[in-house]
């Protein structure tokens, strides 16, 4: 078992996680040993949920009115003089519901995901380099999932999650893995990337103070780093090879997938904004009107934005759909 203490020095510069140049580059010998170093990653650094996260430290005790709760500066909505105006305790709460509900929403994503790649490593031949890395992929959203759902259970709040809309519409998605499995690629790198960016940044900045939900980032991250590379890795790929109505038709569900997956990783939903009362004022000025958080949100998805460039996805006629839903280059 891996301790967080040897594999953060690896975070920097991490250089056992392949750049784009060797991604795109990779034959079919450089694949198998690029899926073979991604494994042997998955076996030499590894989190158990329950065994590397000190649940139990009185210190890391979860109660709703905890100073520690409130909300880090990275989300937009604490800076606003309704939520500063609010008593300390109920911005303590807010701040904790809103982390837990990234919690949920993970939980939901990982479901999602684990299953679409159940669904893909099922089509996959025998001797085929991927089953063994997809299976790592799947044990280690399996302990975030637990490490997520263990976090909400300690709040004792009630939290939703995704919309119900939204969700049933998730059903759909594992058999994607199956029809078309660059878009399902896509859609992992939309669930994955803003909340990666999110716990980076946060990480970075020192912004967490609650040590659970920095421990809980810290894991997260370190894994989410292999994830993502073997998505962009199979896109590079994989796209490339699409026939023109494959390629066209990735073009025009790429940003409805992403523009979702940004809105419902970076803002509150309604059920949220109901909860807490929060007026549309506060949710203008915080999300919908802020250039601050447009910037997040355009950040929060830059490296697929740039993948999909990099893949002929951003394009006429349908660059226009990035701009409408605020995932463009700024
Ligand atoms: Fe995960
Ligand atoms: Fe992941």
């Amino acid at each position: 078992m891996t301790t967080l203490e040897q594999s953060l020095p690896l975070l920097p510069g991490k250089p056992e996680i392949p750049d784009d140049a060797e991604l795109a580059g990779a034959d079919e010998r450089a694949w198998r040993e690029l899926l073979g170093r991604l494994s042997r990653q998955s076996v030499t650094k590894h989190f158990d949920a329950y065994e590397d996260v000190a649940w139990d430290d009185p210190d890391h005790a979860v109660q709703p009115d905890d100073p520690r709760f409130e909300l880090i500066p990275l989300d937009p909505l604490g800076g606003t003089d309704w939520y500063q105006s609010q008593p300390q305790p109920v911005r303590a709460r807010i701040g904790l519901h809103r982390f837990a509900t990234f919690m949920k929403v993970g939980v939901q994503f990982e479901n999602v995901l684990k299953r679409g790649l159940l669904t893909f490593a099922e089509s996959l031949p025998n001797d085929s380099p991927e089953f063994r890395y997809v299976y790592h992929e799947i044990a280690e959203e399996t302990q975030h999932s637990m490490m997520f759902q263990e976090f909400v259970n300690r709040t004792g709040l009630t939290v939703g999650g995704m919309p119900r809309s939204l969700l049933f519409f998730a059903r759909s998605i594992p058999s994607l893995a199956r029809r078309f499995p660059e878009l399902f690629f896509v859609f992992v790198l939309g669930g994955e990337e803003p909340i990666d960016q999110m716990q980076r940044r946060a990480l970075r900045e020192r912004q967490w103070r609650h040590p659970l939900a920095e421990r809980i980032s810290q894991i997260h991250v370190i894994e989410e780093a292999r994830h993502m590379s073997f998505a962009r890795a199979y896109l590079l790929r994989h796209v490339p090879r699409l026939g023109f109505f494959g390629r066209g038709l990735l073009a025009l569900r790429s940003p409805f997938i992403l523009g979702n997956m940004a809105t419902l990783m970076l803002e509150p939903s309604a059920q949220f904004v109901r909860r807490y009362q929060i007026p549309k004022d506060v949710m203008d000025q915080a999300y919908r009107k802020s250039p601050v958080f447009a910037g997040l949100r355009r950040d929060s998805l830059a490296k697929t934005r740039h993948l999909c460039q990099e893949l002929g996805l951003i394009r006429p006629p349908f660059s226009w759909l990035w701009q409408a839903f605020r995932i463009d280059q700024a």
